[in-house]
């Protein structure tokens, strides 16, 4: 029988199209972070800086419990992070076993309590061969590892880098960026790299927030011999960053010491809002049963939150630096601005300047901006959600020793 020269080349079109197919099937889905997860900057709380190792299942369950009825969780704070200590070893098959002690109903029974807190569950992990307290560590595991946290329902992963020796960090981030997409649970990626390798310049396709330096400690102005640093000291250390954060990816200057017994509730107050400004995370890192009513107070400050959340996502820019005084600004997205004025030192001081500011914020290059605060703006001091006057006066204000004054400007 003769073929038509027209089904001949229906033939040809099918036998296209077919290729096409499988061409397309076979293609493997090409790695990435889960977006859409960090638009602002993750809010919670973390066992470490309070608890270190102490930690059970009981405790991360009581944890939950207060982040409820405290009214952190309606002021945002959502996840319920485990630090290091909860993995004891791997099992026959490799797989990373919680300590049977300390978590006897397992990790996906904790995640089913937190999740019906209406709250989220993190966990923490290390990309080298054991974590900073030395329990197993994910390296050669990243993919089975991504798998059980998946399958545990968990929502949040710190990736630490202790014993990562001779380990590339890029390389060693992406490899469980891409496990963890693999997995397909969308989790947010929380890489704890120290800053060592500048993770903000090659993290952000990688993870949802980055360290940028050394743990921190509860002292205002300190630094540790195995290299911990105080509230000023990591500060210092974001000034520079601020062009590298931004919606679902933040500069993330350490957990909070907010409540801790090292900083008075003037430094407490002072921290927390400095975080705000730096548009960081917030995981609180303090016992949350047991908080007094100014701690309480601080944490869940909505006017205060409001400029951590704040859409644009903009680090705040030190405008002005005179020794013990500093003055913050933050740029908001509906034109508004936060301004931060700092005393560093151990004096009261008098404030008493205008509060229309001028700069030429050459960071965002080429898009560089003039921010201007001339004319009619109303100035709100948002500790203590009261309006002040507004910019066309001088703004006088006694500021004392280690604390932070924190506005709002909007125009009138
Ligand atoms: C490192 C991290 C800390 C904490 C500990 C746990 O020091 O930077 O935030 O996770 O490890 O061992």
């Amino acid at each position: 029988m003769k073929t038509s020269p027209l089904t001949l080349r229906n033939k040809f079109c099918m036998k296209n199209l077919l290729f096409f197919l499988l061409v397309i099937l076979q293609l493997p889905i090409s790695a990435q972070k889960f977006e859409g997860l960090a638009q602002t900057p993750p809010m919670g709380w973390n066992s470490w800086n309070q608890f270190g190792c102490r930690v059970n299942e009981q405790l991360i369950k009581e944890m939950a419990d207060a982040m409820a009825s405290s009214g952190m969780k309606d002021a945002g704070y959502e996840y319920i992070v485990i630090d290091d200590c909860w993995q004891i070893n791997r099992n026959e098959s490799g797989e990373i076993v919680a300590d049977p002690k300390l978590f006897p109903s397992g990790i996906k029974a904790l995640a089913d309590y937190i999740h019906s807190k209406g709250l989220k569950l993190g966990i923490y992990s290390d990309g080298g061969v054991s974590t900073c307290a030395g329990r197993p560590g994910s390296r050669g595991y990243e993919f089975q590892d991504a798998r059980s946290y998946a399958s545990w329902g968990v929502d949040y992963l710190k990736y630490d880098w202790c014993y990562s020796e001779g380990q590339n960090a890029e390389a060693s981030y992406r490899l469980m960026r891409d496990a963890l997409f693999k997995a397909e649970r969308p989790i947010v990626f929380s890489m704890c790299e120290w800053g060592s390798t500048q993770p903000w310049s090659w993290g952000k396709d990688i993870a949802h927030l980055w360290r940028t330096t050394g743990d921190i400690s509860d002292c205002w102005n300190c630094e540790s011999n195995w290299g911990s640093l105080g509230v000023m000291q990591i500060l210092d250390l974001q000034v520079k960053l601020r062009t590298y954060s931004g919606p679902g990816h933040w500069n993330d200057p350490d957990m909070l010491e907010v409540g801790n017994d090292g900083l008075n509730l003037t430094e407490s107050h002072a921290h927390f809002g400095l975080w705000c400004l730096l548009s960081a995370p917030l995981m609180a890192g303090n016992d949350l049963r047991n908080m007094s009513k100014d701690i309480i107070e601080i944490l869940t400050n909505k006017e205060v939150i409001a400029i951590n959340n704040d859409p644009l996502g903009r680090q705040a820019l030190k405008y002005m630096d005179y020794g013990d005084l500093e003055i913050w600004l933050k740029p908001l997205k509906n034109g508004d601005f936060a301004i931060g004025i700092l005393n560093r030192g151990d004096e009261k001081i008098k404030f008493d300047q205008t509060l229309q500011l001028t700069t030429y914020d050459t960071d965002f290059k080429p898009d560089s901006y003039t921010y201007r605060i001339d004319g009619n703006f109303e100035i709100r001091d948002l500790w203590n959600h009261k309006n002040l006057g507004s910019t066309k006066e001088n703004f006088k204000i006694e500021i004392e020793g280690h604390d932070l004054i924190l506005l709002r400007l909007s125009r009138l």
